[in-house]
């Protein structure tokens, strides 16, 4: 219907009469002569209908709406001088109309197209009013871009693209799972795939040696920023490789996505164990793009005078005592804010928040009383601080201390305002322990077909596995490991976790049975595609960069999802829903 894309317009093209077709963007009736900016899928056109020129085209701009559907041909013609609009691609030139038709007219629009303040669930629920705006539109270029680039990359490095099942048997990425009833099957359910992972490493097994897949994942768990009940991974397993070649391949194919969507990013990573994430940063997935790195203080604590902290600083197997500096703090916060970060580390079940200030004639702080001379001068070393520095210390136990202080150089940062926001800090956090021992039950960190790099141990919390994180900006944008390829291995695993030979094969049988027929030396990894492109795009919400996306309810508002279902239907699916009483 169209000769042309309004972006494809300028100044070349004056004298030409050509058309164009796209919704009306803005409509001003400047006595007599009526301006339209009809946009398209991502620019915006000026047309001019001028009764001297064309009185048909005139009249029909007349009765011309916001969001109505237009076609318009004309002759394109320089503006006039201080005319021009710098903001717009084609702000040198616009249309003077000789043939308008209203496609098709539109209500009024519930919110300004474009307008990010509206309420997001009125957003959401026009969403295919929301996804007209421009900023949308170059998201989803983006997200195209991307998934286009990591197809090619990793088609050159040699993968396979195969599709794995939607409707399949749970697979235990650490959430619950969506559940389908089978209408053939009463009372058996499908689980939808919390990720590929056991299929892909059955195609190992296959043979297929490399293996990727842009594929959708579902898990139903708490909802925040970056998560979504329903999301896609790039999904990756190669045979005959070591943690290595895993890294080479995900670097490379990170750096080929960037790159063509224009951004310029190393082609290595920074890479550091999980043990030193947590000791310095607090986090498995340290924001890279600032310090405020944490030190450990508790072998100076251990001869102080206070009996709360010397007697925590005893067992340091089990407690921390972290100091963190922060350049320059005394002159930047206030009394208010001091009491204030206080205030912010108690919500993580901290006690209280210690600090030191250097001052000119030397350290001060309510604390120092409790110290020699010789051990503030081991702090001041230790922290190497300078006057105007403050220093933070946390104390306790190891893994609330390490979460509140990590928690705290964030919210020092945020406040501060210190974070650099247009550049991309990627960092490989490897070297993670196996398990977590919670109240006491065995679990496996990332999940149990992950390699462990011994089963020799003390504890079974020291023991490292073969996994590893790629953490972007603070954001864990993807993980992976070398897998168990052997069954003895495996079945060793299910037991250290608790689980029974009976319920491993009623669970992961067939991952079992295949292990026993020649299972390659594998391993892989997955990238969150929707957390990369909002990385990418630089928004703060999962939502921007989904279509179609779901609240924080996992509700879908626009088509009401999930609904109660006819009682014809649940009938045939044998299944019957118990009234729950609210009291
Ligand atoms: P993992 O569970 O770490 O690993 O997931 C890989 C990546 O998927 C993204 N992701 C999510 N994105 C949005 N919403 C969610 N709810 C969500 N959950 C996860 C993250 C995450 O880093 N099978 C393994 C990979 C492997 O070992 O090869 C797996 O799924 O960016």
């Amino acid at each position: 219907m169209r000769t042309h894309y309004c972006a494809q317009i300028n100044e070349q093209h004056i004298g030409e009469v050509i058309t164009v077709a796209g919704w009306v963007a803005s409509r001003r009736d400047h006595g007599g002569v009526i301006f339209i900016d009809l946009r398209d899928k991502d620019q915006v056109l000026q047309l001019v209908c001028d009764p001297t020129d064309n009185t048909a085209a005139h009249k029909v701009a007349e009765e011309v709406r916001d969001q109505f559907v237009l076609i318009a041909t004309g002759r394109i013609r320089a503006r006039g001088e201080g005319l021009e609009n710098p903001n717009l691609k084609t702000g040198k030139v616009e249309m003077v109309v000789d043939k308008l038709v209203i496609e098709n007219r539109s209500k009024p629009m519930p919110f300004e197209i474009g307008d990010e303040k509206v309420n997001e669930e009125i957003r959401l629920k026009h969403r295919y009013l929301e996804l007209r705006s421009q900023r949308s539109y170059d998201i989803f270029k983006l997200r195209s871009k991307a998934t286009i680039a990591a197809r090619n990359a990793l088609d050159s490095l040699g993968f396979l693209e195969v599709e794995t099942p939607i409707l399949t048997k749970s697979t235990p990425e650490g959430a619950r799972d969506y559940l389908v009833p089978s209408r053939v099957h009463h009372g058996e359910f499908y689980a939808l795939p919390q990720s590929p992972q056991l299929f892909k490493q059955l195609l190992m097994v296959s043979g297929f040696d490399r293996y990727f897949q842009i594929a959708k994942c579902f898990r139903d768990e708490d909802l925040r920023a970056d998560r979504q009940p329903e999301f896609t991974q790039i999904d990756v397993e190669m045979s005959f490789c070591d943690q290595e070649d895993v890294i080479k391949v995900a670097e490379t194919l990170i750096h080929d996505v960037f790159t063509k969507c224009g951004f310029e990013i190393p082609t290595t990573f920074k890479r550091m164990s999980y043990n030193e994430a947590m000791e310095k940063y607090g986090s498995d997935k340290p924001d890279m793009r600032y310090d405020l790195a944490m030190v450990d203080v508790i072998d100076i604590f251990e001869r102080c005078d206070n009996e709360i902290f010397s007697n925590i600083a005893k067992t340091p197997k089990k407690n921390r005592i972290k100091a963190l500096k922060v350049p320059n703090g005394d002159n930047i916060f206030s009394k208010r804010q001091m009491k204030g970060f206080e205030d912010y580390v108690r919500k993580f079940g901290a006690q209280g928040l210690g600090y030191f200030q250097m001052k000119e004639d030397g350290l001060k702080g309510p604390l120092i009383k409790f110290f020699s001379e010789e051990d503030i001068q081991m702090i001041i070393d230790r922290c190497e601080l300078q006057v105007g520095d403050v220093v933070f210390f946390g104390a306790g136990e190891k893994k609330l201390v390490l979460d509140y202080m990590g928690r705290f150089r964030i919210f020092l940062a945020q406040t501060m305002e210190i974070i650099p926001q247009d550049t991309f800090e990627f960092l490989w956090v490897v070297d993670f322990p196996m398990f977590e021992v919670e109240d006491g039950r065995v679990k496996a960190l990332h999940h149990p077909f992950t390699q462990p790099k011994t089963l020799d141990y003390e504890d079974i919390e020291d023991i490292e596995s073969i996994a590893y994180d790629i953490v972007l900006n603070g954001t864990e944008l993807g993980g992976g490991s070398i897998r168990i390829h052997k069954e003895a291995m495996q079945a060793e695993i299910f037991k250290l976790l608790g689980i029974g030979e009976e319920e491993a094969q009623e669970k992961f049988g067939f991952l079992l049975d295949a292990l026993k027929y020649g299972a390659p030396p594998h391993g892989g990894f997955a990238i969150g595609l929707d957390r990369l492109i909002m990385l990418m795009a630089g928004t703060d919400s999962i939502r921007d960069v989904i279509a179609f996306p779901k609240t924080q309810r996992a509700q879908c508002l626009l088509t009401q999802a999930p609904s109660e279902v006819d009682a014809e239907q649940l009938k045939e699916l044998n299944i019957r829903i118990r009234q729950t009483v609210t009291q």
